[in-house]
């Protein structure tokens, strides 16, 4: 947007950005808030790479696909998370002030095609891009665009690759040159509460033991825990209908099983956990103009506890410091 003035209107005078309209109508309250940039042509994959169904239309075909995943799915799955996961890293390590949120679309599409992976999100039910990048109060699926990353701000890269015919799910919230003391706690706050969801997963118990430790960890520091986006099932869908909340709800009652696959994707914030989305029908921001984080991994169930496919060596967070 415009750069607003150093002295701001009266309520009801005119708005700076010279809209005619009331300052109070207009501008007020979203200066400092994240606007959208001009978004770029549609990129391509080349076609020796193996598309998801979606890719060509944009529309996702109806899932049928088993809760439980066989040996060699499972396998399958091992291979992509570790692809989604050294992206995801090289992604954050690209991150600096004066970039743009297209410039790491461009970078991470070309680390999936180098990967010999199709950008999961590219065409996904029409999404625009090959990685969502969420910018400050941006809650999730933030298009790259023109917009420049700036020093102070936090961006989450979301990236998925598919590859060998499975799909590859993980993000993290990285930090744009130096950060408040403030956003540092959030994004590490936020990380834990993952790996917190992560340490309640095991055979036998439900699924809403996992938004129960999340909840538990974000109200400790009080924080916000955003309820509309949740944790899914994923294997040779994207998005299949295992629902992993992340606050606690006695109906998610569903008992983990070994093999079973899904994500664990806390949106964490330093305000409410309500959202409104831009008209791009996509980009979801805090109503409150707050900043949030998130943190995500890909996992499955074992006969033991858990086996966290993006989490390996290499990955962004190899292991949970209590865990080491
Ligand atoms: N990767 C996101 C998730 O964790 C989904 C992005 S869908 C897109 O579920 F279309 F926005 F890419
Ligand atoms: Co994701
Ligand atoms: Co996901």
């Amino acid at each position: 947007m415009e750069l607003a003035p150093d002295v701001l209107p009266a309520s009801n005078d005119p708005c700076w950005c010279g809209s005619g309209r009331k300052y109070k109508r207009c501008h007020k309250g979203l200066e400092g808030r994240i606007q959208p940039g001009i978004i770029s042509p549609m990129r391509s994959v080349p076609s020796t790479i193996a598309r998801p169904p979606y890719a060509d239309t944009g529309q996702v075909p109806p899932i049928n696909e088993s809760r439980i995943k066989s040996p060699d799915v499972i396998a399958r799955m091992r291979i992509a998370g570790k692809i989604g996961a050294d992206i995801l890293r090289l992604a954050g390590e690209f991150v600096k002030p004066g970039i743009t949120t297209d410039d790491i679309d461009v970078y991470v599409h070309d680390l999936c095609i180098a990967n010999n992976s199709y950008p999961s999100p590219l065409n996904y039910h029409g999404y625009p891009k090959s990685v969502c990048t969420s910018v400050n109060e941006v809650i999730c699926h933030g298009i790259p665009d023109s917009r420049v990353l700036q020093d102070g701000d936090i961006v989450n890269l979301d990236v998925t690759a598919y590859v060998n015919g499975v799909h590859g799910d993980t993000n993290a919230t990285f930090a744009v040159g130096t950060i408040s003391q403030e956003d540092q706690d959030l994004i590490r706050i936020t990380e834990e509460c993952l790996w917190k969801g992560i340490e309640a997963v095991a055979p036998g118990q439900p699924l809403s033991d996992i938004g129960r430790a999340i909840e538990t960890h974000a109200k400790k520091h009080h924080l916000g825990v955003v309820r509309a986006f949740i944790g899914h099932g994923i294997g040779e869908n994207f998005h299949t209908d295992i629902q992993v909340l992340h606050y606690y709800d006695a109906r998610n009652n569903m008992i983990l099983r070994p093999g079973m696959t899904f994500t664990i994707e806390p949106m964490i914030t330093l305000g409410t956990w309500q959202h409104r989305t831009w008209d791009d029908d996509w980009t979801a921001v805090t109503t409150d103009g707050k900043r949030t984080a998130q943190f995500e991994h890909m996992l499955l169930v074992t006969d033991s506890g858990v086996e966290v496919f993006t989490g390996g060596d290499g990955a962004v967070s190899p292991c949970a410091p209590w865990l080491r």
